[in-house]
């Protein structure tokens, strides 16, 4: 086939060079939003009769009948092309001739590449936007089910006081929602049109790019036609809310799969979502969470691969650009991929109150709530703590637990302790009194679950 930029050369591009150039494999996937921009453009030259009205009307109707055959497959992308972009351009040549040849007046792939871009990531950012929030919803609703479900917090992995299973799933839930409004102020930015900074110096055409900016549904156009083909910063923004949500199911993912082990077994996941060994019959395997978790690495390699192609570009565009698709697609992708697996996962997973009381029943996880009833009879800090460490370290020795020491033992350390110690260091006690603003207690989960709720219903 001949290229369209054929004129200036005396030979055929090689074939393996030529293959190494194509794009369309992959920025096929634009076809809708490349046709879109293309009948915006086409009736925005007609408009200005810088084409005929007439060549504008043909255009834009065959532009819709090439989108329909794509659409229902009578017309592919096995003909192949350089890019989406000089696909639909041939097509609409091969069906209306020397009109079609009209549309790219005024216009440059530059410029139409940037454009697919964002409207492309513009419907894809507002999908994964849906997605996080469906899963926001689903932590919401389990987590008023496990508000009063006691397990034990954790710092460096180690037993350290006892929260409700239902605070920490809201962690996530919290965590979520600043993801979701990371894509969304990508987007916001994200939504002004490059369609018309031409090649890279705007166009001696009197075009009116503010029409083609709102038939599209841009909030405004690009300000500078350099920057304007030559801007990714979209896909690296975009790229980079993706590696933050995948950094956040990672971690989920994580204690989903800690949680599932025999070692602690506070939930178990449905079959649905778990596979099973090839030779270990016993084995029931997180699968779907240590791919979450695996995924992430190829996320955040696209983010680095976006901010590395574009360090050392010169303005304005360079062919350099053409791997921003392919990085941005696959987080794009593997983000929605993730949440799809991840929302049931959490949906249907199967939570074991008992089996996270019996591991806060160990550790000693109400030993800073020991202190703090010295503290509240008037003992400093600092000396409630070491005798509560006093009394840790008996307990350690014969390994029993603090609420099983007598008053005559817990006196011995420290003549304040009464009897009513034993109901301060209950573990409901323990969760129910943290009703600091953010606490674990039920109260402040409701509250947390009453913003959450908000937050979806914006
Ligand atoms: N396929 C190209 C890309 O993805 C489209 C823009 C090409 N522009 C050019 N001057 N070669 O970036």
């Amino acid at each position: 086939m001949d290229k369209m930029w054929a004129g200036r050369f005396e030979k055929a591009l090689d074939q393996t060079a030529d293959d190494f150039n194509s794009s369309l494999h992959f920025d096929c996937r634009m076809f809708r939003q490349d046709i879109q921009g293309s009948m915006a453009h086409a009736a925005m030259l007609g408009a200005k009769k810088i084409i005929s009205p007439e060549d504008a009307s043909l255009i834009v109707e065959t532009l819709g009948a090439i989108l329909a055959d794509l659409e229902n497959g009578t017309l592919t992308f096995a003909e192949g092309g350089e890019d989406i972009h000089m696909f639909v351009e041939a097509e609409l040549t091969k069906r209306i001739g020397d009109v079609g040849k009209r549309l790219h007046t005024a216009r440059s792939r530059n410029d139409q590449v940037a454009l697919d871009l964002r409207l492309y990531l513009r419907d894809e950012g507002q999908a994964v936007i849906s997605m996080i929030r469906e899963l926001i919803g689903v932590l919401a609703e389990k987590a008023g089910t496990y508000k009063k479900t006691i397990m034990p917090g954790y710092t460096h992995l180690q037993r350290a006081q006892p929260v409700t299973f239902g605070h920490h799933l809201l962690a996530y839930a919290m965590m979520l929602i600043r993801d979701a409004g990371r894509f969304q102020d990508a987007l916001a930015r994200m939504n002004v049109s490059p369609l018309g900074c031409c090649a890279l110096a705007g166009t001696t055409y009197d075009t009116d790019r503010e029409m083609t900016a709102r038939e599209l549904g841009f909030d405004g156009i690009m300000w500078n036609s350099l920057d304007g083909v030559s801007d990714r910063d979209f896909c690296v923004e975009m790229a980079s809310a993706c590696s933050l949500l995948m950094t956040h199911l990672s971690r989920f993912s994580e204690e989903i799969i800690l949680w599932s082990s025999w070692e602690f077994k506070f939930i178990e996941l449905d079959d649905a979502y778990t596979t099973g060994s090839s030779i270990m019959p016993q084995k029931k395997n997180s699968d779907m969470a240590e791919l979450v978790r695996g995924k992430t690495g190829r996320v955040n390699g696209n983010l680095m691969a976006l901010l590395t192609m574009l360090k050392g570009l010169p303005l304005a565009y360079n062919k350099d650009m053409q791997e921003d698709k392919e990085s941005i697609f696959d987080s794009i992708d593997t983000v929605k991929k993730c949440l799809e697996v991840f929302t049931p996962m959490i949906a249907t997973m199967k939570v074991l109150p008992e089996n996270m009381l019996t591991a806060a029943q160990k550790g000693f996880i109400n030993a800073t709530d020991l202190a703090d009833y010295l503290v509240k009879k008037g003992v400093p800090f600092r000396s409630a703590y070491k005798t509560v460490g006093r009394a840790v370290g008996k307990c350690v020795a014969e390994n029993r637990v603090l609420e099983a020491l007598s008053l005559e033992e817990f006196k011995a350390f420290d003549p304040l302790f009464e009897e009513d110690l034993y109901r301060e260091i209950s573990l409901e006690t323990c969760v129910e009194k943290r009703i600091s603003a953010g606490g674990t207690s039920a109260e402040s989960i409701d509250r947390q679950i009453a913003l959450i709720t908000e937050f979806l219903k914006k």
